[in-house]
């Protein structure tokens, strides 16, 4: 393993969002006026529920970049990945709206939205700390697998692999949206830290492959090897292919 990446194995998905906790109480601590980027997905539901319990003055100066979002979708439908973030953490914080950055899934023009996404994470100076999850096909935000990297914020088609990962989510698996808006992977690898986080036999493979494999856009996430300060957080399920030991 790089020594620019920590990996921690937890015994199982509690003490896995305990470890992400601390991690990211930790840099909290060290920074409070800072750009937080969060992504949603069953894995993080953990951490966001323990931030929940923490003191809400921790969080008062954080400015909270979502990652990514469905495409077409309106941010009060409740699979929309702003009213997640809502629902899971910053409403709970009291974090004031004009604190919250998501790509709008109901912009006109999604083209000039991932443009508009991006001018407004460069003019806040880019993530200071990035929350990560893994799709079951590697890719990080709606960063799907592909022949090259997008650097910027991108509007995407999605895959079959995540439509069948996240349509069950939906009511009528026939409506989640085709497409997304997602951070590129110049927000992504221009954060100070960034903590990845992974639970469940089936994230094992990917993850193995992502860390340890080839650097190359058809497993998104291996970008991450470039980094120069990940922590990685993980269940024993997710980690079972790592010798364990820290
Ligand atoms: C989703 C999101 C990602 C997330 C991933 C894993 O499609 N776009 O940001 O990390 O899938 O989700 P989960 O944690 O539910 O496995």
């Amino acid at each position: 393993m790089l020594s620019n990446i920590t990996l921690h194995i937890e015994d199982d998905y509690e003490a896995m969002s305990k470890k992400a906790t601390d991690v990211f109480i930790m840099a909290l601590s060290q920074k409070m006026r800072s750009v937080f980027g969060f992504a949603t997905g069953d894995t993080p539901k953990g951490l966001y529920r323990n931030l929940r319990t923490k003191d809400p003055y921790l969080f008062k100066r954080i400015t909270a970049f979502n990652l990514d979002e469905y495409y077409p979708i309106h941010p009060e439908n409740e699979q929309s990945y702003a009213y997640f973030m809502a629902k899971h953490l910053f409403d709970a914080i009291d974090l004031p709206q004009k604190q919250r950055h998501s790509p709008n899934g109901m912009a006109e023009d999604p083209i000039a939205e991932c443009e508009l996404y991006e001018q407004k994470l460069t003019a806040y100076g880019g993530i200071y700390f990035q929350v990560l999850g893994i799709g079951r096909n590697g890719h990080i935000g709606f960063n799907e697998p592909g022949e090259s990297w997008t650097a910027q914020t991108n509007y995407v088609p999605l895959t079959q692999s995540t439509i069948d990962a996240n349509s069950p989510n939906f009511l009528d698996p026939k409506d989640m949206p085709r497409h997304a808006i997602t951070t590129g992977m110049r927000g992504i690898m221009t954060a100070k830290q960034i903590m990845l986080l992974a639970s469940g036999e089936n994230k094992a493979e990917i993850l193995y492959k992502a860390l340890t494999g080839p650097v190359t856009p058809s497993v998104p996430a291996s970008v991450l090897q470039l980094h120069p300060d990940v922590t990685v957080v993980v269940d024993a399920a997710a980690g079972a292919l790592f010798p364990r030991g820290k």
